[in-house]
């Protein structure tokens, strides 16, 4: 089977792109990043890519008239590159339907909390002044909402009573790190059937 080409969304600092790529290195995850785009010209996830050789391009927002139009130079690029899979990790947009529809059942996204707990920004926070014992990340696929398309794999992590937001967001990222890879091999290898809001592992 030839490799899955991936196409990283993100805005920041590219942690979990990192991560996949480091998989990839590994021999274990059987996928190519062909392409990594930003919407913010100044992310560390850029700097990154340039290191790795990725092909990478920054996109921003400002320079489109509408949201579609902004979609529409993302997506192009996309296809340029033939990618087959759009990683969300850490882009910080919700994608309309029209985005959506154009990768059907092809983007994914990491979220760090148990969705459909805590969604949106600001999860660690939100788990904290909650006061709840548990949380952790979610991968699933894209939807137009909000962190609420269908869940693909979740792993919980607990938290401590002297957590802050740092020490949860650490504890949390170094799972997702492990996650994210995983669930991107799932897909690669045609593991993964949808049907309705349920993704069965096969
Ligand atoms: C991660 O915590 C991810 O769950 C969330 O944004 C963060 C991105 O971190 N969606 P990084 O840029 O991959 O380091």
């Amino acid at each position: 089977m030839s490799e899955t080409i991936l196409g990283i969304l993100a805005s920041g600092r590219g942690s979990n792109m990192q991560a996949i790529c480091n998989s990839i290195d590994a021999g274990k995850l059987h996928a190519k990043v062909g392409l990594v785009i930003s919407d913010k010209a100044n992310a560390k996830v850029l700097e990154h890519a340039m290191a790795k050789g990725i092909p990478c391009i920054c996109i921003e927002r400002k320079n489109f008239a509408s949201k579609q139009d902004f979609e529409a130079a993302i997506a192009k690029e996309l296809t340029l590159y033939n990618v087959k899979l759009v990683v969300l990790a850490g882009f910080m947009r919700i994608l309309s339907s029209f985005f959506v529809n154009l990768f059907p059942g092809s983007i994914m996204n990491i979220h760090p909390s148990l969705l459909p707990a805590f969604p949106g920004l600001d999860a660690h926070e939100q788990a904290l002044a909650y006061g709840a014992k548990v949380s952790g990340c979610t991968i699933h696929f894209v939807d137009e909402g909000m962190d609420t398309g269908p869940i693909i794999m979740q792993q919980a992590v607990p938290i401590l009573v002297d957590d802050t937001v740092d020490t949860l967001a650490q504890r949390i990222l170094a799972v997702e790190h492990e996650l994210y890879p995983q669930a991107i091999g799932l897909y690669c290898d045609q593991r993964l059937s949808l049907e309705g809001r349920n993704v069965k592992i096969i």
